[in-house]
């Protein structure tokens, strides 16, 4: 017997759970690894589908050509060399070419680890979208290259959680990356619950509600942190809702973060960002309660129409915090030295696409149009699919790359799920696996109100199979159980 036990490691470790890759997704790959090593199988499906995470290039989604031009002579730059053959037989345009050149001019070698917080001209682009985007101009030294929107949550997390009594308001359903970063941190998570009747609304009374719980109870809740737009439930918040939050957040003193990896997959509404509203307030309350307001932002190439989340690529950005503070978040950054550098590019390439007039541009809008366009029609198909189901509700796709809708499941199921050691959702979601081969998430693993049960799917896969697949499962799991 070795010296470690699951006993005697991290118990936070232990008990950390992070559903999107637990046991369902575990499982999902035993059949893919079965299904591709051929012969009978035994299963009643030829695919597996992996519904259970926002990863889109695993799917159908073709990563954007100016991109991976231009990486392709960010990894090779030999191929500098021979300008015309790229132009002339592999149909690189100009653009690519200069951009890439650009790049390595600023960063050197992609295989060398950059400064501690990124490339200083990419942090340089980032402060120009932010000023583009939220029409107030933002300064580089506050902005921070991070491997990923997750690397960056586990900076701020680090450094926010001080001991136990450490609170953190967390939206429910959330992605778990939160509960599980709290969990591994020992800190409290302090949930508050958001209103499914309401379109998934975030609701200041629930929040209020949730920190005066808390607090009562000798929680030290010291930050807030919003999905906008929302994962597991798309919802984007409208102004008003922002403007109320962080009104909350400096009468608290709740440090704010906004997790905006979201940003550009909307369909209803429209994205405003914590940054553009909080800047906003300072201008019309000058010298006033919210200069003091400590926000972070957080930005990713995972998902939108980027989707390289392969490449591990994001950044943080601060308003408010001291300087002191941001001396130990710089430290945090640097004792893992750096981001993948070529995630990096992809953050300068995602913040700087080709503008309209340059080469690049018109294949470049037509891939991004298309992939927006190809989500929205696969989240119609998959809502439409669901509305006809019984005892499933689901709201209107809104955005984010994800549905969650309710099941209502029979009495009779429920005690099959409890003989099984499973939740009710759990139980539902393994044995559409076992049946179709499609993987989605039980609600569970993001949170849910008491007595109510959901699943998670994305809406990436290509195709309606699947959702057949679905549908049929579901009739036959209904019948079996009614
Ligand atoms: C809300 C949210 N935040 C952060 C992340 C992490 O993304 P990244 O790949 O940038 O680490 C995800 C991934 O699904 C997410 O859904």
């Amino acid at each position: 017997m070795g010296r470690l036990t699951l006993e005697n490691i991290n118990q936070h470790v232990v008990k950390a759970e992070y559903a999107v890759r637990g046991e369902l997704a575990v499982k999902s790959e035993e059949y893919r690894a079965k299904i591709r090593k051929g012969g009978d199988t035994g299963l009643p499906f030829d695919t597996v589908v992996s519904a259970n995470i926002g990863n889109p290039q695993q799917l159908d989604q073709k990563p954007i050509t100016f991109f991976r031009q231009v990486l392709s002579l960010l990894e090779n730059p030999n191929l500098l060399e021979h300008e015309d053959v790229l132009i002339n037989s592999l149909g690189y345009k100009s653009d690519v070419v200069a951009r890439a050149k650009w790049l390595l001019s600023n960063v050197g070698n992609v295989g060398a680890y950059s400064a501690s917080a990124g490339v200083p001209a990419i942090k340089e682009s980032v402060a120009k979208f932010l000023e583009r985007r939220d029409g107030f101009a933002a300064d580089p030294a506050h902005i921070y290259l991070s491997g990923g929107a997750s690397s960056g949550v586990n900076t701020l997390l680090h450094v926010l959680c001080a001991s136990p009594d450490t609170g953190i308001l967390i939206p429910i359903p959330q992605y778990p990356l939160y509960t599980a970063s709290l969990a591994l941190l020992d800190a409290t998570c302090v949930p508050y619950y958001l209103d499914e009747a309401a379109s998934w609304g975030t609701s200041l009374e629930t929040i209020k509600e949730s920190y005066e719980k808390a607090t009562s109870n000798g929680t030290d809740v010291r930050a807030i942190v919003i999905i906008n737009p929302g994962n597991p439930t798309g919802a984007s918040l409208p102004e008003s809702d922002i403007r109320s939050v962080l009104e909350y957040a400096a009468e608290k003193k709740l440090v704010v973060m906004a997790d905006e990896v979201y940003q550009t997959n909307v369909f209803v509404g429209k994205f405003t960002s914590f940054r553009q509203v909080l800047l906003t307030l300072q201008k019309e309350n000058p010298g006033g309660k919210y200069d003091d307001v400590e926000l972070a932002s957080l930005h990713s190439i995972s998902k939108g129409m980027v989707g390289e989340c392969g490449h591990r690529g994001g950044y943080f950005d601060l308003v408010g915090f001291s300087k002191e503070v941001e001396e130990q978040i710089y430290k945090f950054v640097s004792i893992t030295l750096c981001a993948p550098v070529i995630g990096q590019c992809i953050v300068e390439m995602m913040v700087n696409p080709p503008k309209e007039g340059e080469p690049s541009y018109e294949l470049y809008s037509k891939e991004y149009n298309g992939i927006l366009e190809g989500l929205k029609v696969r989240a119609t198909a998959l809502y439409e699919a669901f509305k006809e189901m019984e005892g499933v509700e689901c709201g209107e796709p809104q955005g984010s790359m994800y549905l969650f809708p309710t099941i209502t499941l029979s009495d009779k199921a429920k005690q099959a799920a409890e003989k099984d050691g499973r939740k009710p959702d759990e139980f539902y979601c393994m044995r559409m696996l076992e049946a179709t081969g499609v993987c989605v998430v039980p609600g569970a693993g993001f949170g849910q109100k008491e007595g109510t049960l959901h699943f998670r799917t994305t809406f990436l896969a290509p195709g309606t199979d699947w959702v057949g697949r679905i549908t049929k499962f579901h009739k036959d799991f209904m019948n079996e159980f009614r």
